[in-house]
């Protein structure tokens, strides 16, 4: 699919090991994810738009790049999504910031919106969709509807672990976003979780359960 691209470097590959493991503190776990989405992040804005300027250095002028006129938002899904936060905006300081708030109900595993306030210009910006899982992409569909709906068109979504079911799911709702997975597992169990997965990522990263 060429709208999915999976992380192959050994840095995110290594992190993500980490980060399944059960005996990981939380602590650990919300540095891992932070630093995983740092790397995803350097992933996901290679095709960033440049501009030549000259630089004057101490030995001479060099002709040189920078960003040019970049406007993106970073839209973390809640509540996991937030343990992104820390490792994107790191490197792009100049994002806004929205937040949806989605939450899976246990029975039905439809998700449910409770909270959604974006930055006024969002329709005029590259928006990053941040949740780590993307089960049955039930949470990520809705939040992009949600991003469509306010106008916005260039969308991202990255996620640290996904499934086939998930990304089934989510290719066929937005066939145009891009979709980027720190890796892809088995699949899901009965209760809609990804195996072997990580277990509950918000619950893990807010030390919850
Ligand atoms: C988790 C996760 C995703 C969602 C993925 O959130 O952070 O948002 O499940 O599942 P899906 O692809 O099947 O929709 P959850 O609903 O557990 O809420 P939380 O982040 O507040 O714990
Ligand atoms: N949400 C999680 O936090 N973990 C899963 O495995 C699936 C959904």
């Amino acid at each position: 699919m060429e709208n999915v691209k999976v992380m192959n470097h050994p840095l995110i590959k290594h992190k993500i090991s980490l980060l399944r493991d059960s005996s990981t503190s939380s602590k650990e776990f919300r540095e891992l994810v932070s630093e995983i989405a740092m790397l995803m992040c350097y992933e996901a804005t290679r095709d960033l738009p440049l501009k030549e300027i000259d630089i004057e250095t101490p030995m001479g002028t060099a002709r040189s790049e920078i960003l040019n006129n970049v406007k993106v938002a970073f839209v973390p899904i809640l509540r996991a999504g937030l343990g992104m936060m820390d490792g994107m905006i790191e490197l792009i300081p100049a994002a806004k910031v929205g937040h949806i708030g989605m939450y899976r109900d246990p029975e039905t595993l439809n998700p449910e919106q409770y909270y959604c306030k974006l930055p006024t210009d969002i329709a005029r910006r590259d928006v990053y969709v941040l949740d780590p899982m993307l089960a049955t992409g039930g949470s990520a569909v809705g939040a992009v509807n949600i991003l469509k709906k306010a106008g916005v068109k260039n969308i991202k979504l990255l996620c640290i672990i996904a499934c086939p079911e998930g990304i089934a799911a989510f290719t066929q709702a937005h066939p145009d976003v891009q979709l980027f997975c720190g890796t892809v597992d088995k699949g899901l169990n009965e209760e809609g979780y990804i195996v072997p997965g990580l277990g509950d990522c918000g619950d893990r990263i807010f030390g919850t359960k």
